[in-house]
This record gives structure tokens, sequence and C-alpha cells, in this order.
């Protein structure tokens, strides 16, 4: 369990629960099998604890899915006043400031308290965190292996990070975020569609060594189930030139310029090319013979292929050689080959 002060352990009937199993492993001691099989369930029951997330959310770290009793208040001020509680909705039997409600694996709920005129007084949206599961129940591993992948198009200290919906969980929704370097939270605003953030680190000098990382954290739920991923990053491992758009300046010949959006000047901030050359009209990722691939520092490029073909060219920064941006192409038609057949 961790120790930063963001998270408190309140009470929760577990540890009688503990003592009820301490009880009962005394007993069996003599079947071996049976006692080590009652140790792990004691450990993982004494490892519940409740998370504090944001005002009015917490998160029941659970290790398994058994059922573990809370006790939710509605607010310090309502001290002998007549409650009512509500579960995501529906009236529930608890009644008065402190109520002890019973969570069933994932079925945590939104816990609002009434006045007897059903006045709404508070709430508290309880969540189920099963920390020790395998994640990807609620977020899906994009290409990459990664819950998250975080990019950067240049190094003005502005990046994406972007993730998948488990396309079933349709009661999703982004419950925190936070990016911090240092010890200073970044600023990051939510993608309208909830699948990604856009964040700038202002304090981000591009032409100094960038010797500390960015922590992401996000936690996300579907219905009450929380889920937590983190990455942790340097820009400079992250960055990756946006597509290059192509000109022909005369027949075979084509040149190209650093994205609009690439760091300046050009000097500091050097981008390396690949260009490739793919037959007939493929696409730009086709692997078949006759492609041919080069490497260049230049930005202009003399084809010699006789028939027709596509003309491929993607950035990557000189000095890192992390990220591949994606292709820019260009189809070049040759009327010529074309009457032949
Ligand atoms: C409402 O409930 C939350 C717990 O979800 C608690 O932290 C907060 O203090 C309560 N607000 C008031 C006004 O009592
Ligand atoms: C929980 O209930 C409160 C009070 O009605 C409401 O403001 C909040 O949006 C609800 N949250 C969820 C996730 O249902
Ligand atoms: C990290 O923060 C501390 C205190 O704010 C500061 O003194 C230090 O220079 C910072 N380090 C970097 C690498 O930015
Ligand atoms: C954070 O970024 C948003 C969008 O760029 C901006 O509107 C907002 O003012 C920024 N907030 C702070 C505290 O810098
Ligand atoms: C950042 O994340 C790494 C690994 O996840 C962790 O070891 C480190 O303590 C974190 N740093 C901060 C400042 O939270
Ligand atoms: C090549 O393919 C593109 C789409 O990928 C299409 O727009 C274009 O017309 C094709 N050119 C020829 C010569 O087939
Ligand atoms: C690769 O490009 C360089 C110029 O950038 C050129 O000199 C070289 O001949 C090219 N190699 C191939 C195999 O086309
Ligand atoms: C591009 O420049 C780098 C650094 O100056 C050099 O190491 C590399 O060989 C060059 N690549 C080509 C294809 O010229």
């Amino acid at each position: 369990m961790r120790n930063d002060g963001n998270e408190t352990q309140m009470s929760s009937t577990a540890h009688e629960r503990e003592k009820e199993r301490v009880t009962t492993t005394q007993v069996l001691k003599m079947n071996k099998i049976v006692y080590v099989i009652l140790q792990a369930v004691l450990q993982l029951a004494g490892s519940t604890s409740l998370r504090f997330i944001k005002p009015n959310v917490v998160a029941l770290e659970v290790s398994d899915l058994s059922s573990f009793d809370v006790l939710l208040q509605c607010g310090e001020q309502y001290k002998g006043e007549q409650i009512y509680w509500e579960r995501n909705g529906e009236s529930i039997s608890e009644t008065g400031n402190h109520i002890t409600v019973a969570i069933d694996g994932l079925h945590g709920g939104n816990f609002t308290c009434h006045r007897p005129n059903r006045d709404l007084l508070n709430y508290t949206l309880l969540l189920v965190h099963p920390v020790e599961f395998p994640k990807g129940g609620v977020l899906i591993r994009s290409i990459d292996k990664e819950f998250i992948s975080c990019t950067a198009r240049s190094y003005n200290g502005q990046f994406h990070c972007s993730w998948k919906w488990h396309q079933e969980r349709i009661q999703r929704a982004v419950v925190y975020f936070k990016a911090i370097r240092n010890s200073s939270i970044i600023n990051c605003t939510l993608d309208s569609d909830i699948s990604g953030l856009t964040c700038i680190d202002k304090d981000y000098c591009p032409y100094s060594e960038e010797s500390r990382s960015i922590n992401f954290t996000l936690l996300v739920r579907n219905l009450y189930r929380l889920e937590e991923h983190q990455r942790t990053f340097l820009i400079r491992d992250i960055v990756k030139p946006d597509k290059v758009s192509i000109t022909k300046i005369q027949d075979d010949v084509f040149e190209w310029h650093p994205p609009e959006t690439w760091s300046v000047p050009c000097s500091f901030f050097p981008l390396s090319y690949e260009v490739k050359v793919v037959p007939n009209n493929h696409s730009c990722d086709y692997t078949g013979s006759r492609v041919k691939e080069n490497k260049t520092n230049e930005s202009h490029y003399k084809v010699k292929f006789k028939k027709a073909y596509t003309f491929c060219v993607r950035a990557q920064d000189l000095l890192t050689k992390k990220v591949w941006g994606d292709w820019g192409h260009h189809h070049q038609r040759k009327h010529r080959h074309i009457s032949e057949k």
C-alpha cells in the first residue's frame, strides 16, 4: 500500500473478516494445503483499502472480488439529522449520517444522501479497483502494445497521449488524469472524444538537456470498475515528425520541406529522411520486390525507375533516431508504359 497522503485507509470490516479467518486457520492447521490456501486468502483480504481519487470519488482497492463492507458518511455537518440514502438512484434501507454498504465484486455505485423531502445533500461515487488483475478490461493495447501512446510533433513542449477503449465498455469515463515533471503539474486538456489528451509543458526548454521524465497517470472507469494506467517518458523519446508534403519539381525529381509543425531552426533540429520508391500504385507500406529504399539528409531526390511508382518520404529526428513520422507520398504515372501494355 502506498503512503503518499492521497490514500486514506477508511474503516472496512476487512480486518474483522481477517480475525474470523485466523480462527478458522488454527482449527485446520493439521491440513497443510488448506492452511496455505487460507493464508493466501487472508493476505488478500488484508490489502483492501479505500483510496481518495478526487472530491466525491473514492476507489475500493481490492485484490479479489469478494464482498467488502465500506463505511460512508454524508457529511460532518449533518450529524444527528435524519438522512436517507440512494444507490444509483434507488432507495436503500440504510439511514443516518454514517452507513455501511456491502460492495460485491465490481459492483460499486453512486451513493447519494438526502433529506426526508428527497433534497440531495451530498454523494460519493464508489468505484472498485481490482489492483492485481491483468489490465485491459476497460482499455485495450494499441499496436505498440501499450495502453497509452504519447507523441510530440516537435520540441515545443506540447505532446499528445491517446488510448483505445474496449469496444464493449460503453459506460466509459475518464475519472482522473495527471502529467507531472519534477513535481510540477503539466497543463493537459482532455480531447472531446475522451480518447486522448493534449498537454503543454510550459517549463520545457527545447535547447537544454531533458533530464527528468514526465509521469503520466490516467484513471478510467467503465460503470464502477476503475483501471489505472501510467506512462513515463521524455519528450525526445516520443518526438515524431509530422508527414512531409512532397513537391514534384521535374519528372522523377522530388523536393520536400520539414513539416510545418517541426521545430526551428532546422540547423538545431535536423531531420533525416527515408525515401522509398514503390512500384505501380502500391501504398508506402508495401514490401514486395522492386521496392527501393534509401536514407538521406537532403530534402530532394531523383528517382530512377522506369514504370509507374509511388514516391514516399518520411522524417525522423536525426539526433535521437527514435520514432519515424508517417509516410508522405506522391503517385507518379508513366503514360508511355501504360500504353505499351
Ligand atoms: C461529501 O462527501 C464527500 C465524500 O464523498 C466528503 O469528502 C465531503 O466532505 C462531503 N461534503 C460535505 C459538504 O459534507
Ligand atoms: C452521482 O450522483 C451525483 C448527484 O446526483 C451526480 O452529480 C453525479 O453526476 C453522479 N455520478 C455518476 C457517475 O453517476
Ligand atoms: C526540479 O525542481 C527543483 C525545485 O523546483 C529545481 O531546483 C530543479 O532545478 C528542477 N530540476 C530540473 C531538471 O528542472
Ligand atoms: C491550459 O491549457 C489550456 C489550453 O491550451 C488553456 O486554455 C489554459 O489557460 C491553460 N491553463 C493554464 C493554467 O495554464
Ligand atoms: C514517475 O514514475 C516512475 C515509474 O512509474 C516512478 O518510479 C517515479 O517515482 C515517478 N516520479 C514521480 C515524480 O512521480
Ligand atoms: C493511385 O492510387 C490512388 C489512391 O491510392 C488513386 O487516387 C490514384 O488514382 C491511383 N493512380 C493510378 C494511376 O492508378
Ligand atoms: C541513396 O541516395 C544517395 C544520395 O542521397 C545516392 O548518392 C545513392 O546513390 C542512393 N543509393 C541508392 C541505392 O539509390
Ligand atoms: C546524415 O547525417 C548524420 C549526422 O551528420 C550522419 O551520421 C549520417 O551518415 C547522414 N546520413 C546520410 C544518409 O547521409
